[in-house]
């Protein structure tokens, strides 16, 4: 039987401590806030935007929302941007992602000064990252760090195996095990003998985007297995990129969907945020 990983719980602790934090700096008259920008109306979007707003509200963060319609321009949002930017009293600024399609994304995650770049999706950010200096680092992964130094898993000397190579996910995790003084290989579609490859981690961090794709036959027995995936499946129900059923009786622990590292995204969106204002 795995040790089940509570996203839950070391979130809601994540979050906690920060409420704590923020508190304390407006004792001091030191208040933070964060935009969030929408572009259009996705239904998915509006999900996570409206859970970050509410982290905020939580944790004592002053949100400022901007819901833009789907023909906004490009130069129009720039200068929105530009303007939170000059904003003294915004600390982060969030762009949800996908921006629509005539909006260069690129060009949108550039606009935001690395020093409110709280997705950690900027240049800036990740090149920080990759050669061991301070910035703001994605929070899914960063997320992940957490979860595991939080339940007393140990990732020095350990051989770390990501499956997926994404920007958000896969190389911001790998550089994070790597500063963790993990050994790291990073898997991908390409990859040949993929299961032989999995077989051989001792954590493994699977992030490709296919519902229950990994089961017990990529697990080493007792391998710490999370789960970065989220699906619904036909009869409604979600799951993740692993197949819960099959692989936790192999591993010694587990992230479940959800309730795994799904919370912990916007629970480090919410550090990044109060970072950032500590800069
Ligand atoms: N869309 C899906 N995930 C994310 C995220 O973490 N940040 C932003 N800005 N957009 C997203």
């Amino acid at each position: 039987m795995a040790e089940l990983i509570d996203g839950k719980r070391i979130s809601r602790e994540i979050k906690d401590e920060l409420k704590e934090q923020v508190a304390a700096l407006k004792e001091e008259g030191k208040e933070i806030g964060m935009a969030v920008i929408q572009v259009g109306n996705d239904p998915a979007s509006s999900v996570y935007v409206g859970n970050k707003k509410k982290a905020c509200a939580y944790i004592g963060i002053r949100s400022e929302s901007y819901e833009l319609p789907e023909e906004t321009s490009q130069e129009e949002l720039l200068a929105l941007i530009g303007k939170l930017n000059a904003d003294p009293k915004i600390h982060g600024i969030l762009v949800q992602l996908p921006v629509p399609a005539h909006i260069d994304e690129e060009a949108v995650i550039k606009a935001i000064d690395p020093a409110k770049d709280v997705d950690g999706f900027h240049p800036q950010s990740v090149g920080a990252l990759s050669i061991g200096q301070k910035g703001f680092v994605s929070c899914t992964p960063a997320g992940i760090i957490q979860l595991l130094k939080r339940s007393g898993i140990e990732i020095e000397g350990k051989e770390c195996v990501v499956i997926g190579r994404s920007n958000i996910v896969g190389k911001p995790m790998a550089l994070l095990l790597l500063r963790e003084n993990g050994t790291v290989t990073v898997a991908h579609s390409r990859t040949k003998n993929l299961k032989e490859v999995c077989r051989r981690a001792d954590i493994l961090v699977v992030a490709v985007g296919k519902p229950k794709m990994v089961d017990a036959s990529y697990v080493k027995e007792g391998a710490v297995v999370i789960d970065v995936g989220i699906h619904r499946n036909a009869d409604n129900k979600l799951c993740g990129d692993v197949d819960f059923e099959s692989v936790e009786p192999v591993a010694s622990a587990i992230t479940p969907v959800p309730g795994g590292v799904g919370p912990m995204t916007i629970a480090m969106l919410m550090y990044n945020c109060v970072q950032a204002a500590l800069m």
